[in-house]
């Protein structure tokens, strides 16, 4: 494709993308495909001769269209919200057209220093004090696996410059409450410290950990000669966002030299807004945290802000330095590749400049501010009627509902919630996503898309009382 072409189709594209969103509403929420819809209708092997671009365009409309469930639908509530502003899109779009790559500072100077101001600005935007630095990461599933592996090695003395984790005369425990996202165990697992030494804290009855019992878990493996290293705490979880205390477990980590990183990947947005940081008290006691921007902030995924306290130990275990991506200014300046996993980086940044100075900061509050109201308003509703039950308390945006008439309990109350919901899924009405809470099903509602409204609230509210009735 010439630049030519590609300013003809560049133009076709974004024309698309636009009247995408415009229209999205009009589209069933959840893909109506079978599995193996779309590999049937797709060559076997790529085609010898090019095509013209129109086709591929053409194929995007009829293919690939018809197989997607709409994340930026207003009626969307399914997992969390995955808002991608179309000012990031165009950051997107921009990194991926200047091509650039930051393997060092040198290799493309602006991109390193704006990812360093851009989360800055998120730094401050989210109250938290000038001891942090930031970095973005693909996701927090990355950013904990980050997180761990320092732990580990600033437990083990940085082992990992002689024999390892395999060199250690007592094993490293981390603890991570029972409603820990799925990624921290992931992260626990590959930063090599096994199954047998992941301690599942219990939670309270609003699903937060429960810090005596924390303790309780430290003490009885300091008696055993084990080496407690690390705690995960989390603010909103992700089935009901139960916000972990950190005060009282950032006060027991210290006490006892444990890495604390917070899993704020789905809240932290929330942090931009005064009156939630309360929500997590003592984060500052905590050594490294990630907020993924794009969720609910509204970043085009993926971009996950992990911020640290104290670099140093994130650059002694991920530094790299070969002769060839050494440089002369490098003692003034911050060579990214040092921050994490990868040693190439994209110009991720820009998406979230794009969407901070064209948003600004009051939109974004304002929105958030939008979202905490529906999930009110919709909460205010589920309490009000006899035969439906909120199971944890509505925090944020995210609801945990139940819907209980009269008689049905027990596997029947089971099967009557997967039903319900599989019937509004099916509906293309709104999407919603069923979950087991302590084993029992229910239905998560998590309000946040980009253009969801009150009037859709109000429409979800109409559908989700129908829908019961079978
Ligand atoms: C609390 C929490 N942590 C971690 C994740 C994983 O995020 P990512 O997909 O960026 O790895 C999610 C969301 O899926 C989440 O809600």
């Amino acid at each position: 494709m010439t630049p030519e072409q590609f300013r003809q189709y560049g133009h076709q594209l974004i024309d698309l993308i636009a009247d995408y969103r415009q229209t999205v509403a009009e589209r069933p929420v959840m893909a109506q495909v079978e599995p193996g819809y779309l590999k049937a209708a797709l060559p076997k092997a790529a085609p010898q001769q090019g095509e013209p671009f129109e086709a591929v365009l053409e194929d995007v409309q009829r293919l690939l269209m018809p197989g997607l469930s709409h994340w930026q639908h207003p009626q969307f509530y399914g997992y969390f919200p995955s808002n991608g502003t179309l000012s990031s899109v165009l950051g997107d779009f921009l990194s991926t057209g200047l091509g650039v790559l930051g393997l060092s500072w040198q290799s493309s100077p602006a991109l390193s220093e704006l990812e360093e101001t851009t989360l800055d600005w998120v730094r401050q935007a989210l109250g938290l004090s000038g001891q942090w630095s930031g970095v973005i990461q693909d996701t927090a599933s990355t950013s904990t696996l980050v997180a761990l592996i320092c732990a580990r090695e600033r437990t083990s003395g940085y082992a990992l410059t002689a024999g390892g984790l395999q060199a250690q005369a007592k094993p490293l425990i981390v603890y991570v409450s029972a409603q820990a996202h799925s990624s921290v165990d992931k992260a626990a697992l590959l930063a090599g410290f096994g199954r047998d030494n992941i301690r599942l804290i219990p939670t309270d009855a609003h699903y937060a950990l429960r810090p005596e019992a924390l303790q309780a878990a430290i003490e009885r493996d300091l008696a055993d000669g084990l080496q407690p290293c690390a705690v995960v705490a989390t603010t909103g979880t992700t089935a009901t966002t139960a916000l972990d205390p950190l005060d009282a477990i950032g006060a027991i980590a210290q006490a006892h030299r444990l890495w604390l990183h917070v899993d704020a990947a789905m809240a932290g947005s929330a942090m931009i807004l005064p009156e939630c940081r309360w929500m997590w008290q003592g984060i500052e006691r905590a050594d490294s945290l990630v907020v993924n921007a794009h969720k609910w902030l509204g970043v085009a995924f993926d971009c996950s802000l992990y911020y640290v306290r104290d670099p140093q130990h994130l650059i002694r275990v991920m530094s790299t330095n070969p002769s060839y991506l050494q440089s002369s200014v490098d003692g003034r300046v911050k060579n990214l590749r040092d921050w994490g996993i990868p040693l190439g980086r994209r110009f991720r940044a820009l998406k979230l400049w794009f969407m901070l100075r064209s948003e600004g900061l009051d939109a974004l509050q304002q929105r958030l501010r939008r979202d905490l109201d529906n999930a009110r308003w919709l909460a205010a509703q589920v309490e009000a009627e006899a035969d439906w039950q909120l199971l944890a308390p509505v925090h944020l945006q995210t609801l945990c509902l139940r819907h209980c008439p009269p008689g049905l309990d027990g596997e029947a109350l089971q099967a009557h919630t997967q039903a319900w919901a599989a019937r509004l899924n099916a509906s293309g009405l709104a999407y919603v996503t069923p979950a087991q809470l302590q084993g029992q099903w229910m239905v998560r509602v998590s309000i946040g898309a980009l253009p969801t409204e009150r009037a859709h609230v109000e429409g979800l509210w109409d559908a989700l009382r129908e829908v019961v009735g079978g």
